[in-house]
């Protein structure tokens, strides 16, 4: 979604600003602008702001930005588009008529219509159909003596999500930032300051940062940072090291950060295993669970929240949980959960799961669950992220940055974790050592088996060649095959845009059955478990009303057109390795399709607004 980058220090601001907007191109935007200011002109106080604003992409900014265009001092950012049309206008920053004030601004304020038509009923004449527009009003009418109490007032009079950085020519040495529901990351440089609403537009520069909590501001100079609440006590602030490198976040010789991800897999899962497996025990660490082994047998049902691609992992992580913890467990998109005045049960363990760490649906489910006294544990890739604070504890998916929209390496490890969560509650409970064993074993083949599967890529293209020409599509699986089946779908329509619907193979005869015919290919997944039998009956059902069957499998499958073969591991750990070939599935479907894989329409990389 939308992306901010700041700076203040000696260097030239405006390539920096737009290095850093480059970084953050992957999370999808519409327009783009910034904002910069040098030192006042001799004899004066006060400096001049100068802004360029483009619709369309940073390079169209990039061309606009006059060649003499200094400044030490400056704000960023890529819009998307919530309140007015994506135009230069409605582009941030924004500024008052005077040229005062400059804000950019990530988020949504819900009372922007009403203080609209105040501001407007006391004269003041706005610029673009924003709400942001609205802040940038309240600080340049605020009579207060500082920068700092101008944005608390604003950011009182406000209701609704932001993360906003602000700059004032009245006091440039300056860069007023404010969190509410929206990241702002602070970047600690040598005698600079970085601000950005994601590590990725900062690790070039520094790997210091300080993640600024809800209802936290801070002021940024050139050699001196502080935070402090929105009602002014100053909070501490320690910065923490980034662990990922900045090379994470390049192409790295891939045509799309998609499929590097895809193929960076192995290592990934190799990465989240590392230092966890206790061979002793048969068992796992995990260092930040903060659930002693009381209280994790003292739980008495899962429950576990995510959106889109993490809420199918945690599908997969409740049946992991139940078929090894043998712990009721559910997995419910957490957009939902927090709308439905869900039942708070203190014996059940709640658990978030977000690559991101700031997905808004996620967190304000964590905000409720903890509000109500449940005891709430991520699953999360981004390291001190949002969710990852707000959370008891819980176990960090080391997947890496994932920079393409769509998920992919980070589901997957995702669902490792949860593997490795369910280990750990099984053999606290009534896992035997035996079956803790196999399943460590089991663990320990997945990146061997991910690289073969890896390698048979070129077959997967030359059958995404044969069904991009669909106009949909079916993705069928039972019980363990369900969600990848659920995810194997969204993956496809998220880049290829060919409609597709996954159900539970069981379910067929109750409805969807209909549907097939020769124009509509069904994708199965049919592991060799105890349920292939029932799963070759719904092949042949298929196959009888002459639909084209594609299946994920261990062995082909006489019933369908096409098999992609995958390693057998254990049982419970199947659906890790079924989803993997699906993934290239999409990508060679959405290639053939000449679609814009790492960017797709209409969607955002983390969805920090609801
Ligand atoms: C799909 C995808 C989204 C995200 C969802 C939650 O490929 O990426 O469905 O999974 O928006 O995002 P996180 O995991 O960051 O909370």
């Amino acid at each position: 979604m939308c992306g901010i980058v700041g700076y203040i220090g000696k260097r030239d601001v405006a390539p920096l600003l737009l290095e850093g907007l480059q970084r953050l191109e992957y999370r999808g935007y519409d327009s783009a602008g910034l904002v910069i200011t040098g030192k006042p002109a001799a004899g004066k106080t006060s400096a001049t702001l100068k802004m360029v604003k483009a619709k369309g992409r940073v390079r169209d900014l990039e061309a606009r930005v006059p060649k003499r265009f200094a400044g030490t001092t400056g704000i960023a950012h890529t819009r998307w588009a919530t309140h007015g049309a994506p135009s230069d206008e409605n582009a941030h920053p924004h500024m008052d008529p005077e040229g005062k004030v400059a804000i950019v601004h990530n988020g949504i304020i819900d009372n922007a219509d009403e203080l609209r038509t105040k501001l407007v009923s006391d004269g003041v004449v706005f610029l673009s159909e924003t709400d942001t527009e609205v802040v940038t009003h309240l600080i340049a009418r605020s009579q207060a003596p500082t920068l700092e109490e101008k944005v608390r007032q604003a950011v009182r009079t406000i209701e609704g999500t932001y993360g906003i950085a602000v700059m004032h020519a009245d006091f440039p040495d300056r860069i007023v930032v404010a969190r509410n529901g929206s990241p702002v990351v602070l970047g600690i440089g040598e005698k600079e300051m970085f601000v950005a609403s994601d590590v990725a537009a900062l690790v070039s520069h520094t790997r210091q940062v300080v993640t600024l909590d809800d209802g936290e501001m801070a002021t940024l100079k050139a050699d001196d940072f502080r935070t402090y609440t929105t009602e002014g006590s100053r909070t501490s602030a320690t910065p923490t090291t980034v662990e990922w490198e900045a090379e994470s976040y390049d192409m790295g010789g891939h045509d799309t950060y998609m499929h590097k991800e895809i193929s960076e897999q192995a290592d990934a899962v190799d990465r989240v295993l590392r230092g966890r497996i206790d061979d002793r025990f048969s068992t796992v660490h995990l260092g930040g669970l903060n659930l002693d082994a009381r209280e994790a047998r003292g739980v008495r049902r899962v429950k576990i929240l995510g959106c889109g691609t993490s809420y199918h992992a945690g599908l997969i992580g409740a049946q992991l949980i139940e078929e090894l913890a043998r712990i009721p467990a559910d997995a419910e998109p957490a957009s939902e959960f927090r709308y439905r005045n869900p039942v708070v049960d203190p014996d059940t363990l709640y658990v978030a799961v977000s690559q991101s760490g700031e997905t808004y649906d996620v967190l304000a489910a964590v905000q409720e669950l903890k509000r109500k006294g449940a005891r709430v544990l991520g699953v999360v890739n981004v390291v001190g992220s949002a969710i990852a604070r707000e959370t008891d504890g819980g176990v960090y998916v080391h997947a890496g940055p994932e920079v393409c929209v769509v998920s992919t390496k980070c589901f997957t490890n995702t669902v490792v974790s949860f593997a490795l969560l369910a280990l750990h509650l099984g053999r606290i409970r009534d896992l035997s050592v035996a079956d803790g064993k196999r399943i460590i074993e089991g663990l320990r083949k997945l990146p061997a088996q991910i690289s073969e599967i890896l390698a048979t890529e070129d077959d997967i293209a030359k059958l995404a060649q044969e069904y991009a020409g669909a106009n949909s599509m079916m993705f069928i699986g039972r019980v363990r095959g369900y969600p990848v089946a659920l995810e194997a779908s969204l993956k496809l329509k998220e880049i290829s845009y060919i409609h597709a619907e996954a159900y539970p193979a069981s379910e067929l005869k109750h409805g969807p059955l209909a549907l097939i015919e020769p124009a509509l290919p069904t994708v199965a997944i049919v592991p060799d478990d105890e349920l292939l039998e029932k799963n070759r009956a719904a092949l042949e059902e298929i196959k009888a009303r002459s639909g084209p069957i594609l299946a994920v499998a261990h062995a082909p499958q006489e019933k369908a057109d096409h098999t992609i073969v995958v390693p057998k591991n254990e049982t419970e750990l199947d659906s890790i390795l079924m989803g993997i070939p699906l993934q290239l599935l999409a990508y060679h479907t959405a290639l053939a399709l000449g679609r814009d894989i790492d960017k797709p329409r209409n969607l955002a990389k983390s969805v920090t607004v609801e």
